[in-house]
């Protein structure tokens, strides 16, 4: 068991203030939860823009940029950590397409969203994002180490 834990792969995943103020936080957390993944650090957090910018800083050349720091800045943030094989590019696939009217349903954004400027949720798009992200969002002594028992019959 303490031989996989450290080889484990991890991501940054975030509920962004649109999912937190309609009430879906338990449902996202619930869909890494039941697919097996572990959620090794949490927090709820209101950035300020400069930290929305930092966050955002590969797309500040986006005409959206501006309004998406606003829109990440604008409340409270669920800030996540969570573990386990291919969760970066599984995550990916459980949150669904940037476009909510291109994410498939049965997806996070498929099935709760509407608009791109609102689609609740952000995950790292790559293992080099996640790195940075988490590195900004937390500090190291903020995630937990454990074992859990069902991981052995899922890794
Ligand atoms: S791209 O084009 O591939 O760089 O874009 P993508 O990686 O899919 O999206 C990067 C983040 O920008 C958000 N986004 C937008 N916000 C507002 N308006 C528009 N038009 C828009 N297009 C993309 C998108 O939701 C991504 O944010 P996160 O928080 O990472 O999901």
């Amino acid at each position: 068991q303490e031989a996989h834990a450290a080889e484990l792969e991890r991501t940054f995943i975030a509920i962004k203030p649109d999912g937190v103020q309609r009430g879906l936080i338990a449902e996202v957390i619930s869909r890494f939860e039941r697919k097996g993944f572990k959620l090794v650090a949490i927090k709820i957090v209101v950035p300020s823009k400069d930290f929305a910018q930092k966050h955002y800083h590969d797309l500040k050349e986006r005409p959206f940029f501006n309004g998406l720091c606003d829109f990440l800045s604008s409340g409270p943030v669920v800030a996540m950590v969570w573990e386990g094989e291919g969760v970066i590019r599984y995550g990916r696939k459980l949150i669904g397409a940037t476009d909510p009217q291109k994410s498939e349903p049965g997806t996070i954004r498929g099935d709760l969203a509407v608009i791109v400027g609102r689609n609740i949720i952000h995950g790292s798009d790559g293992p080099e994002t996640a790195k940075d992200e988490i590195a900004l969002w937390f500090k190291p002594e903020e995630l937990v180490k454990y074992t859990s028992n069902a991981e052995k019959w899922i890794y």
